[in-house]
């Protein structure tokens, strides 16, 4: 069997989590980590019994046989190590929020696809089980007509301005780190908003911690969405239709349960459980489609990364947050 040699940038907290997951998969294998000190790198290769360890993230670009690169960085180096990989011919997987804003992602989606590269951003929930059961549910006509959404995801943030979530330099606030994932919920049932509305509160440093949503499509449709680095929520999301509503518990990074709650009758809990720590499920499928030779995943387009990226800049306006360069 092939097994695809990944490369990862980045030696942080999501970058552990997706190594986990990618020691789950028989045809992945972390074959090298760059990070921006060589002792990191050391680290993360001794843990994760990574082959190649690399102290700059150019080097392991330059490595011929890397076939594939994750981004692990701050949202403001993915523009950054999205366009240096896919430069030295390599495939890409990259962190959610994509880019800090549209301009960057349609110049990364327009590279990719001149140099016919894989580019997907790492929507991982679309990936895992719950999500296959939900859209079959919907498409059976379970909930009828769909016409709202509500999903929110927020935790109190106990760290300081120079953190990665508050850091204006490092693109940080709650909408770019948390909102994304609502967003991109609404998104994949409805596409993209016609008319946005929203609140937020900002924090010292000038980034979001709390934004509150509301969507209206051409539709008809309405989505009411929330994240907040300030307050604990649900943390779930509900697909409301004419003959029913769907809710989806737990944290909608990775839910692990539904509840069908259809007109009259009684509640239909579906389990949707996870194997490993649930990263895998999007290296998988990224795989899948090297090894079709498609570019681009159809649970995770490049035009609606592109769409999802033009709201976050409207609510951004709207909110009147924005970040160094822009
Ligand atoms: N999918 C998910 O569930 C999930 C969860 C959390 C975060 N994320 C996303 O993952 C990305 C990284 O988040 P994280 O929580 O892993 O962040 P993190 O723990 O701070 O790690 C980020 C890594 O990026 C590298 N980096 C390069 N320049 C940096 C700089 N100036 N300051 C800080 N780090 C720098 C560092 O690795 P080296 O020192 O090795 O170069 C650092 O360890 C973000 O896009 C975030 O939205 C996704």
């Amino acid at each position: 069997m092939k097994k695809y040699k990944w490369g990862l940038i980045g030696t942080g907290g999501i970058s552990n989590q997706f190594a986990e997951g990618l020691t789950s998969l028989e045809d992945a294998t972390i074959f090298a980590i760059g990070s921006r000190s060589q002792s990191s790198a050391d680290v993360f290769a001794k843990k994760w019994k990574v082959s190649r360890s690399y102290g700059t993230y150019e080097d392991l670009y330059a490595d011929p046989d890397v076939e594939v690169v994750y981004i692990g960085t701050p949202h403001n180096f993915h523009f950054q190590n999205v366009s240096d990989a896919l430069n030295a011919g390599k495939h890409v997987l990259c962190e959610k929020a994509f880019t800090i804003n549209a301009v960057e992602a349609r110049e990364l989606v327009a590279l990719a696809r001149q140099k016919k590269l894989f580019l997907m951003e790492a929507m991982w929930n679309r990936f895992q089980p719950w999500y296959g059961v939900v859209k079959q549910l919907l498409e059976e006509g379970r909930l009828g007509a769909l016409h709202h959404i509500k999903a929110d995801l927020s935790f109190r943030f106990d760290v300081g301005p120079e953190h990665r979530i508050y850091n204006r330099d490092l693109a940080g606030g709650a909408l770019l780190d948390l909102g994304v994932y609502p967003i991109a919920l609404a998104s994949a049932f409805f596409g993209k908003p016609e008319e946005i509305m929203s609140a937020a509160h900002l924090y010292e440093t000038g980034v979001d911690d709390q934004v509150s949503m509301i969507f209206k499509y051409a539709s008809g449709a309405t989505a009411e969405l929330g994240c907040s680095t300030r307050y604990l929520s649900k943390n779930n999301a509900t697909l409301h239709g004419s003959k029913g509503y769907l809710e989806i518990h737990g944290m909608l990074v990775r839910p692990a349960k539904i509840t069908l709650q259809e007109q009259g009758e009684d509640p239909l809990v579906i389990e949707t459980p996870h194997s490993s720590n649930g990263h895998q499920y999007e290296a998988q499928a990224v795989m899948d489609m090297l090894k079709e030779g498609q570019i681009e995943h159809a649970l995770m387009p490049l035009d609606e990364t592109i769409e999802i990226m033009e709201t976050m800049d409207q609510i951004r306006g709207d909110i009147k947050v924005s970040y160094p360069g822009e």
